[in-house]
């Protein structure tokens, strides 16, 4: 199989000298499906925005198809696309349909197309109804919903998720996880951080973090047993 993704002693320390990531080594594989498991303040967040460029880490060293991520970064860009629960980077006057649309010329989507990709984006997330509202009037789960419509416009090979699912009504959780579907099956790599044990079974496999490190990297199916019960005191077993 053919990695992807090449994580090297990963360290991040934030300025408030909490240790969010601590000697991070992983490898992904292409199209593979991962979900990064763990409680909230795990560093999960972290790790999927390190992998995304958004944050600098202190030490290690992260490679997406053999480019460093600190050296290659525009090289990666086209590689990756990115969902996480930022709120800041949306335009508060435009409307839910013209963000989108923006976001989506930023990507060198235009003409037909555009109009086409952003009708889809609403559609698929329920948003269409709404797309005239201004983002700064828009609900919580509509913004949320927004972002990811964002992250999934853009044409990619690495899909960075993170908590897709927070906050959404169950009609656009299936959905998602639809949508998760059919990239797998393009042979998308998706990484998905989640706190949630009824997602693990979405994806092939957890690494599960804890405290900025990782305590277990095991494939989804070696986890999982019968009962949803079952399913959760293995996990929180993982995490203790
Ligand atoms: N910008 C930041 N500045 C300082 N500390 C942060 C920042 N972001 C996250 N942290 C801390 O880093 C740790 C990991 O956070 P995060 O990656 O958001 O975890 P998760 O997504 O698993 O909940 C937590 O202790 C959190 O409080
Ligand atoms: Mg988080």
């Amino acid at each position: 199989m053919e990695n992807i993704i090449e994580i090297t002693n990963l360290t991040k320390i934030y300025k408030n000298k909490i240790k969010a990531l601590e000697n991070i080594n992983l490898t992904i594989n292409k199209g593979e499906k991962v979900t990064i498991f763990g409680p909230n303040g795990a560093g999960k967040t972290t790790l999927i925005k390190t992998i995304g460029m958004f944050i600098i880490p202190d030490r290690g060293k992260i490679k997406i198809k053999g480019y460093d991520t600190q050296k290659e970064e525009k090289k990666i860009k086209k590689m990756i696309t990115i969902s996480t629960a930022n709120e800041r980077s949306f335009y508060y006057r435009l409307s839910l349909e013209e963000n989108l649309k923006f976001f989506g010329m930023l990507n060198n989507i235009t003409g037909k197309e555009l109009k086409k990709k952003v009708e889809k984006g609403l559609k698929e997330m329920g948003l269409y109804e709404n797309r005239k509202i201004k983002y700064m009037e828009a609900s919580t789960g509509m913004k949320r919903r927004l972002n990811l419509a964002r992250a999934l416009i853009k044409e990619a090979e690495i899909y960075l998720l993170d908590e897709p699912t927070n906050g959404v009504d169950i009609e656009t959780k299936i959905k998602i996880y639809e949508i998760m579907e059919e990239l797998s099956q393009k042979g998308k790599t998706i990484i998905l951080a989640s706190h949630e044990v009824s997602e693990i079974e979405k994806t092939d496999r957890i690494i599960v973090l804890k405290k900025g490190k990782v305590v277990a990297d095991k494939k989804t199916e070696e986890i999982l047993k019968k009962t949803t019960k079952e399913n959760e005191e293995r996990l929180l077993e993982l995490i203790k």
